[in-house]
């Protein structure tokens, strides 16, 4: 064991093999900028911006003095019957960027604490709202297979990872379209794959099986990120906008992790130019410095709940932190570094670059795939027989131990740097990627 650990046994970590890290730990106690600091004093380039989060980078002072100011003047408000400033001009902020443009802004904003919160938040609302306009039947809600929207139970319900799902009971009424990977036909492609829009049909299936009067919504990520970075066919949002539209059911886009210019645009919402009903999001909002999330909300939504009588609750659902002064305040200094940076469509500049750099390692031995969009890559590899996982966990070891931080998903090895990595961090990236894969058997 390395320099003043305290007893590693009272903490059970979260999505960890516990006693496997306990006996071999990987503590970080610092960050700048693009790297964190090992407890043994290494730097260890952050190739995944923490958990796909901190988009402009490690230790930014500008939030952490809005923090430090809020929290001397405001440390905590109750946000039931109760409001604060910072909620206010915070929601404001999100609202003038919210996904859909200035025709069809998705401008009413939901606090959250997180993204699984944001998620169950969105399903709750789209079934209010479905029974606000007199459509109570409509109570079912549709995900996708290999979706992952947190692990809350609304959110392991419509996921498809099985094993987020198999030791828990699910919400009854859900059901699921098909995911869009097919290496068969896709693999390496270098934009948007050409096949599977056609998968969104299944949506259809689904109606002429459950009844579109029984369905309320439809959950997606645009891009799926912790699944592996499955991108969506090209056409595929476009169809599956359509027929929900066509059907009443709610189009919900999980930008959890899209969201806040990882793609190159504010959102991928409008990366894509498909407008959905209601847009998740955590993660980016507060640099990931401070737990928060938002569910962005169309006024058509919004409006039809604020009926009736002006002294009723219009909707029974909130947390202790929704809107907690502390996160508004990291999340308004956030979005002053992603304005006055243009972080919100950097990616889009160092796009070409990053795509040329990952498909080098096209040709390595076992590389079976790599997919990139914005500043997001996949590196698939071949899993090893009877051991699926193991070579990525291999090549996350090797990385980690050769000074890059990377993310990896069963066999896929994800990257989503900072949005304010430079080439030189994404060819040393790459590099100390590519040769861990190569070391790997
Ligand atoms: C698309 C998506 N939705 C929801 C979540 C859950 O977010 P959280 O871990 O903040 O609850 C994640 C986390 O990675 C995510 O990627």
């Amino acid at each position: 064991m390395t320099q003043n650990h305290p007893s590693l046994d009272a903490y059970w970590m979260p999505f960890t093999a516990n006693r496997q890290f306990k006996a071999a730990p990987r503590m970080l106690v610092g960050a700048e900028g693009m790297h964190y600091t090992t407890d043994d004093g290494r730097k260890i380039l952050d190739g995944a911006a923490g958990l796909w989060c901190v988009n402009a980078g490690h230790g930014r002072k500008r939030i952490a003095e809005a923090v430090e100011r809020q929290l001397h003047t405001l440390d905590y408000a109750p946000s039931f019957q109760m409001g604060h400033p910072a909620a206010f001009d915070f929601a404001e902020r999100l609202a003038a960027i919210a996904p859909g443009g200035p025709e069809a802004r998705l401008d009413r904003i939901f606090y959250t604490g997180s993204g699984s919160e944001s998620v169950d938040t969105a399903l709750k609302i789209a079934l209010a709202y479905q029974r606000a306009i007199g459509q109570g039947a409509r109570t079912r809600i549709i995900g996708r297979e290999r979706g992952y929207h947190g692990v809350g139970f609304g959110g392991i319900s419509v996921g498809g990872i099985v094993n987020n799902r198999r030791a828990f009971p699910q919400l009854p009424g859900t059901d699921h379209l098909r995911h869009t990977h097919d290496l068969a036909r896709n693999a390496f492609s270098r934009d948007l794959p050409e096949h599977g829009a056609e998968l969104a049909d299944d949506l259809e299936r689904l109606v002429a099986l459950h009844g579109a009067e029984t369905i309320a919504a439809v959950i997606v990520e645009p891009m799926a990120g912790s699944t592996g970075v499955l991108l969506p066919p090209k056409g595929y949002l476009e169809r599956l906008r359509a027929i929900s539209k066509k059907h009443g059911i709610l189009l919900i886009f999980d930008e959890v992790i899209t969201g806040f210019g990882r793609l190159g645009k504010p959102f991928a919402t409008d990366y894509f130019g498909v407008v959905p009903d209601l847009v998740t999001t955590a993660k980016g909002i507060t640099n990931g410095s401070v737990p928060m999330g938002a569910v962005f909300c169309s006024r058509a939504i919004h409006d039809a709940m604020m009926q009736g009588d002006p002294a009723a609750i219009e909707l029974f659902h909130g947390y202790t932190y929704s809107g907690h002064p502390i996160a508004c305040a990291a999340g308004i200094a956030t979005l002053d570094i992603y304005k006055e940076e243009g972080l919100l469509t950097r990616a889009a500049e160092l796009t070409e670059y990053w795509k040329d750099a990952l498909h080098s390692l096209k040709g390595l031995s076992h590389v079976i795939d790599i997919r990139t969009l914005g500043l997001v890559a996949g590196v698939e590899l071949d899993p090893r027989a009877g051991a699926p996982g193991a070579r990525t966990y291999e090549v996350f070891l090797d990385c980690f131990k050769n000074g890059a931080y990377v993310r990896y998903t069963g066999d896929i090895i994800a990257l989503s740097p900072p949005l304010i990595a430079t080439k030189s961090h994404i060819d040393e990236l790459v590099t100390i990627l590519g040769t861990a894969i190569r070391r790997a058997e």
